[in-house]
């Protein structure tokens, strides 16, 4: 059988971390055939430490034969211990009356001591999708703070919005959302992304000629896919944190085993492609091969489509601005 896998999820005790944590134990992220030992890092923070002893208790009482080992930790440089893989979920939401410039250094502060510690002890192939917001930002930092390890290793988490709207076409064309191929969305994870289905097929067929409606494009599906975490909170009381979860173990699984040939949705370093400068983390359609993605290069970006990108990218470009004095 397989060696174990190490496993590092940060904010365990949170949401995210509660629908995400069985899931990966039970095989569904790595295989069937993958032990794992998971290392779970919450803030020092009594009822957080306490919080995470629980849902340690609940993953013992699971007997997931795959669970070869559970750490809990407070010390990043602990719980990152030769990591193979980091799902960096814990942030520093934002509070009442906080600005947006305290939310980036808060989580600045957070992320560039991850990336440090990463850079130290992870395993050098090591993994990290960076859930937490402002997602993209955050993974970019980790990555400035990790010089050590390879760029590429850094992502951020692109497919909630992805299969949010992969979900809102299979409802209006009239598809199974499973069917649906070569989506993308690109730029940053918040309401700016631009979900673009000019390329999307259903065996082979094109979705954007079944749709054959700009307007609806423009003014029914980009506003529901980017303002779909405002109406889940809106809805429930609370964020997205199932479907959330789900979406990064759709991430790490593509990554880890293969998207099969087909188009997935990551954030991640661009290497200049599309005319995005060189390690801004940005959504991009890719492929998954052997463990390693690549960007789906040379598509054409019609006025449109550029517009929505620029934009998006503005905004991530705003966000690193904001940071950089804390790198
Ligand atoms: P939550 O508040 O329920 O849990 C977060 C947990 O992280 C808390 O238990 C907290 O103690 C812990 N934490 C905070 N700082 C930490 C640190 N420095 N080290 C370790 N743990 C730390 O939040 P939830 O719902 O689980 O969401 C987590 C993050 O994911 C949020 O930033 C949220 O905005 C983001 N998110 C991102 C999505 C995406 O598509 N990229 C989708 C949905 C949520």
């Amino acid at each position: 059988s397989k060696k174990p896998v190490r496993v590092a999820v940060t904010g365990a005790a949170g949401q995210i971390g509660y629908a995400l944590l069985f899931r990966i134990a039970s095989g569904e992220m790595l295989g069937k055939d993958q032990p794992v030992i998971l290392q779970l890092l919450e803030i020092p923070d009594e009822k957080a430490q306490n919080a995470l002893k629980g849902v340690i208790m609940e993953l013992e009482d699971c007997a997931f034969p795959l669970l070869a080992g559970i750490e809990a930790h407070s010390d990043p440089m602990q719980a990152f211990k030769d990591t193979d893989y980091a799902l960096l979920v814990g942030a520093r939401p934002r509070g009442p009356g906080m600005e947006r410039a305290d939310l980036l250094a808060a989580n600045a502060q957070i992320f560039t001591a991850q990336g440090k510690a990463l850079n130290q002890v992870a395993s050098r192939n090591v993994k990290v999708l960076v859930v937490g917001n402002p997602a993209n930002t955050n993974a970019y930092i980790a990555m400035k703070s990790a010089p050590d390890l390879p760029a590429k290793n850094f992502t951020a988490m692109l497919r909630l919005d992805h299969n949010r709207a992969a979900s809102q076409l299979a409802a209006k064309a009239g598809f199974k959302v499973g069917d649906v191929r070569k989506l993308t969305v690109w730029g940053n994870h918040s309401p700016t992304m631009y979900a673009d289905y000019r390329f999307a097929t259903v065996d082979g067929k094109s979705v954007k000629d079944m749709i054959d409606d700009q307007a609806w494009n423009k003014d029914v599906f980009l506003p529901t896919v980017g303002k779909r975490g405002a109406a889940i909170i809106a809805a429930r009381g609370l964020s997205s944190a199932a479907s959330a979860a789900n979406a990064a173990i759709d991430h790490m699984r593509d990554w880890a085993l293969g998207s099969q040939g087909e188009w997935v949705t990551m954030g991640v370093p661009s290497n200049g492609e599309y005319g995005i400068p060189k390690g801004i983390v940005f959504g991009f359609p890719v492929t998954t091969e052997n463990g390693e993605y690549k960007i789906v290069d040379g598509l054409e970006i019609d006025a449109f489509s550029q517009e929505r990108i620029d934009a998006t990218l503005a905004e991530l470009q705003g966000e690193q601005d904001g940071v950089k004095h804390l790198l």
